[in-house]
Order: structure tokens, then sequence, then C-alpha cells
């Protein structure tokens, strides 16, 4: 068991300083254990405390004498976390809705996400890996593609293929304008200029209006997600043409997903209504690919959550658990240096030291090099992109290995991430991933060495249930329509998953 509770010196935690007092089970037992100590993460964590206590510029009348002692009433929770708040580089600031998109579009979308006929062998759709009711993911560490059979936990009963390399993320949100990288390790996206930068170059067509679009273009291509190896045979035991063409051909494999699509008279009708302008010969996977973004911007839209209640204004939203969890998030444990704005991402790469699950990426394999995969640059070993942690109470396993099963077990691994990776219990993982974990001493030397200046830090424990309650409060309650977002059949006729 590992310690969690001690030490991080904040605002909400008196430090000696007056100010609220915590009054929750962890925050209480960090004022105990942690008697004395000032084990601040950093000079920020003790800048963020004391101006916590100082609070003329919070208008709550606070003065702190020039031997130290304070005088006047303390400013409240919310005044404290107004002040962090304000502090903060990058605005703290509600999610907008989701911008409105053509229902003809999001109709054609729809059925495309469901419909395993985009893949090869006609076993898999989008849906698959991300499920409305799997939070948008899978529910397991690592995605388990074309030949495995199920959904969710159950896709790993028995024979199943190899594990794709990474964990399928949640696309809670991911239509917002603001979310400009996909991909864990940001290898699609859309740059400041405007321009659209993928691994593909200039073989990416033109059209695409999003980066989420041009993601949509290549778990068609992948032959472990969707589009088999050659000689497979589809569902219906048919040639699996989408197999047979070679790799470096991604515009033959596009032309042969619309021509299945365009077979079907169900599709015919919702491209024509989606684009009525177009001749249908002149559609393409392009065509496609805006029509799945419009659709997941439109279906996984769930920005209303209590912590946006609480930005703008009702300060009953959230729970004073949640609010000292705020102040840590902001304050002393920097999360909202990385996971920032409406978001609650910077959608830059970092590494956080995340222990290595499972067969490993690329020529990086063993391991996942993560953004060095794709920048010339050692220095990015093992970087990844910030996920969003909106709606993060649904979308489980954590990571982009999936490694991290709960709450729990990322803020154990943020209190000390340099003991994290090799101290990660296993427990809970798949027996048959345990062994993939890896544990090298060299490895764990070459992960820690790079660590985000972030996490550089003094191990200190973390408020636990502050920090859970805090990210509790950035799920938007109607998650729980999401199940009802799964259409009842697709054009193919094949069984939606
Ligand atoms: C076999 C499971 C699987 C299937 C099928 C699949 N995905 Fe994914 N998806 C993943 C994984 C794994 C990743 C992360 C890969 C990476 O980062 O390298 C991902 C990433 C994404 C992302 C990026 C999200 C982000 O936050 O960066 C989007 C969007 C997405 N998928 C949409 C789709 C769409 C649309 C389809 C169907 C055309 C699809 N996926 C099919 C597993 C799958
Ligand atoms: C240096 C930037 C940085 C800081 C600081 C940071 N994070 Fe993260 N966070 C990330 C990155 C990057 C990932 C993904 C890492 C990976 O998959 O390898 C992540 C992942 C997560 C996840 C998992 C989300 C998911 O969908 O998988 C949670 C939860 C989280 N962070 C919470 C926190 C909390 C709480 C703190 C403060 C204690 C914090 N983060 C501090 C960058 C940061």
């Amino acid at each position: 068991m590992r310690r969690f509770f001690v030490a991080w010196c904040v605002a909400a935690a008196g430090c000696g300083q007056p100010g609220a007092q915590p009054d929750e089970p962890d925050a209480a037992t960090s004022g105990m254990s942690g008697a004395g100590t000032t084990s601040g993460r950093k000079t920020t964590s003790a800048s963020a405390s004391s101006e916590g206590a100082s609070a003329d510029t919070s208008g709550s009348g606070w003065t702190v004498d020039p031997d130290g002692s304070t005088t006047g009433p303390a400013p409240t929770l919310d005044e404290q976390l107004a002040e962090i708040l304000a502090a903060q580089a990058v605005p703290v600031v509600p999610l907008d809705p989701a911008p409105p998109a053509h229902p003809a579009a999001v109709a054609l979308g729809e059925a495309l996400f469901y419909d395993p006929l985009l893949s090869g062998n006609e076993d898999i759709a989008c849906a698959t890996c991300h499920h409305p009711t799997l939070g948008t993911g899978d529910g397991l560490s690592l995605s388990l593609g074309t030949g495995a059979v199920g959904l969710g936990p159950a896709r790993a009963q028995g024979e199943h293929p190899p594990f794709v390399p990474r964990h399928a993320p949640s696309l809670l949100n991911v239509g917002d304008p603001g979310f400009t990288r996909m991909f864990w390790d940001a290898r699609v996206e859309v740059d400041a200029q405007g321009t659209l930068r993928t691994p593909l170059g200039p073989a990416l067509p033109p059209g695409l209006g999003s980066a989420l679009a041009a993601q949509a273009m290549f778990p068609v291509l992948d032959r472990l997600e969707m589009r088999g190896q050659p000689g497979d045979t589809t569902v219906m035991g048919e040639v699996n043409e989408l197999a047979a063409l070679p790799d470096d051909d991604p515009a033959a494999i596009w032309a042969a997903v619309m021509a299945r699509l365009l077979a079907v008279d169900g599709y015919v009708a919702l491209f024509s209504a989606a684009y009525p302008e177009r001749a249908l010969d002149s559609l393409t996977f392009v065509d496609a690919a805006n029509a799945l973004a419009a659709y997941q911007g439109e279906a996984f839209a769930y920005p209303d959550a209590p912590w946006d209640d609480y930005l703008r204004g009702d300060l009953s939203a959230i729970s004073d658990a949640a609010k000292f969890g705020a102040i840590l998030f902001y304050g002393a444990a920097q999360c909202g240096n990385c996971h920032s704005g409406a978001l609650l991402t910077d959608h830059r790469v970092h590494n956080t030291g995340i222990p290595q699950l499972g067969p490993g990426v690329g020529a990086s394999a063993p391991f996942d090099h993560g953004r060095a995969l794709v920048e010339d640059d050692p220095g990015q070993r093992f970087a990844f992109r910030t996920p969003t942690l909106r709606n993060v109470a649904v979308t489980a396993p954590y990571m982009h290995d999936g490694v991290l099963l709960d709450f729990e077990a990322v803020l154990v691994h943020y209190g000390d991430p340099l003991r994290g990776i090799e101290d990660l219990d296993p427990d809970g993982l798949l027996p048959e991933l345990v062994p993939t974990l890896q544990r090298d001493p060299g490895h764990i030397e070459e992960i820690t060495g790079l660590l985000s200046a972030e996490l550089q830090t003094e191990p200190s424990n973390v408020g636990l249930s502050n920090l859970r309650e805090f990210l509790e409060t950035l799920t938007d309650p109607a998650v729980v329509d999401l199940p009802t977002r799964v259409p009842a059949a697709v054009p193919s006729g094949l069984p939606v998953p």
C-alpha cells in the first residue's frame, strides 16, 4: 500500500497559513501526517499557498503582517479558488456547446460509424472500439481489432488477434473546434496556420474539414484495426478485397471502401441527402470522413459538467471537497499547466512517465516511443498528447496504453511518477498483457530521465479524494444517455456492435 496522503502544502491544506481549513478526510490526514512539512512541489506551490493567504487581490479584506501573522477574515474556499483560477495562463472557462452540424451529414456519419462494412472482414466498426456504452472507448487497456469477437472486455476472452499497441481514446467532445490534434502522438493535426499535417503528407487528399475528419481516413487503412490481412475472407465468406490491396496505395483502399458503400442502396440515399449537389460518382472517402466527423462532433458532445456550472457562477454546483481538489489541481499539483483551458488539455505532448504495456509501436517495439516516432527527436521519446479530462469519470482505463485502470492508480502515479513505473500493481491487467509490462531498469531510467519538468519534483502525496472529487465534477451527467446513441440497424444489414 502506497502513501496517498500528506504533504502538498496548499492554501486549502493550511501549511500554517490561515485560510479555508480542510475538513475533508484526506486533506485532514494531510494536515496530520504532513504537519510541519512543507514539501510543496515547486516554488509555484509555495507561492500558490501564500497567494491563497494574502487575499488583498481577491477583495476579501485580508492582510498579511510583515511578521507573517495574519489578520482579517479568512478567504472563502471560492475566493481562494477564484484567485488560483485567475492566475492560470490559459483561461479556465466552460466549454461552448457543439457547433451545429448538417443533419443529413450527421445521419450519414452515424450509419458509417456503426457499420462493419467499412472493415475488410466486415466484422468491426468504428463503434466496436469507441462504443457509447463504454464511454466511447472499448473498456480495454489495448484495443482488439478485426478478427476478435464481442464488445468491451469480452473481446479479450479466448482466441483473438494481437492487441493494437495503444488504448482507444474516448471521443467525447472530440468535435470541439479546440480539438486540433488527433491520436496519442498528435500525428494528425491542424497547425496554427490552419495547415493539416498527417503521416500521409501529400497522399492525403484535399477537402477534409478538420483534424477529426482527417483522422477518419486512417482506421480503414490499418490492417490490425479494420482492414485485415492478405488472404482474409469476410464474415460472409467472400474475398476481403480491401486487405488484398498494397499498404502503399491508400487511394486504392479508400476507393474500394467507397465502392462497397455505394453498392448499398441505403448509402446511395444517405450520401445523396448529405451531398445533394454532388454527382454520385464524384463522391470519395473524404466525403465519408467529413460525415463521420459531423456525427462524432454532434453525438459525442457532452460539454455541460457541474464544473461548468461552477465556472458560470453557481457556487453550489460542486462540493467543498471538489473545490479543495480544484485548488490542488490548478495550484500546487500543477495539473492545470497541461490540463488547461476549457477542454482541460494543452494539446501538447509530454512525458508523464507512464509504464509501457503491450507490444510497442513500429520501430520502437517493444516500447512505444510516442511523439519521437513522428518527430525525429529522441528528446520526445515517451511523450504523448495530454488527453482532455472532460467526462473522464466514464473513460477508464487511462493513458496511451490503458495501463492505469482507475482514478486511484492515476493519482498514485502522479504522487510519485519516478516510483510509479517500478511500483505499478499489475493486478487487474489482463493476465496475457502482464508479461509485456516493461520493468527493465535501463528502460525505466530512460523514461524517467525524460520526464516532464512539472513532474520532476519531490515525491509528494496527493489529496487523493479531493483531486478525485474534482475530476468527478468534469463529467456531464447527461453521459448516462450515451447508450441511446446506438442505432438499431445500419444500411449494410450487418450486425450493429
Ligand atoms: C480496433 C479498434 C479501433 C477501431 C475499429 C477504430 N478506432 Fe479509433 N482509435 C483506436 C485507437 C487505439 C486509437 C489511438 C491510436 C493512436 O493514438 O495511435 C484511436 C484513435 C481515434 C481518434 C483520435 C481521438 C483522439 O483523442 O486523438 C478518433 C477521432 C477515432 N479513433 C475515431 C475512429 C473512427 C471514426 C473509426 C472508424 C472509421 C475508428 N476510430 C475505428 C481504436 C480504434
Ligand atoms: C506535464 C503535463 C501534465 C501534468 C502536469 C499533468 N498531466 Fe495528466 N496527463 C498528461 C499527459 C501527457 C497524459 C497522457 C500520458 C500518456 O498517456 O502517456 C495525462 C493523462 C492524465 C489522465 C488520464 C486521462 C485519460 O483519458 O487517459 C488523467 C486522469 C490525468 N492526466 C490527470 C492529471 C492530474 C490529476 C494531474 C495533477 C496531479 C495531472 N494530470 C498532471 C499531462 C500532464
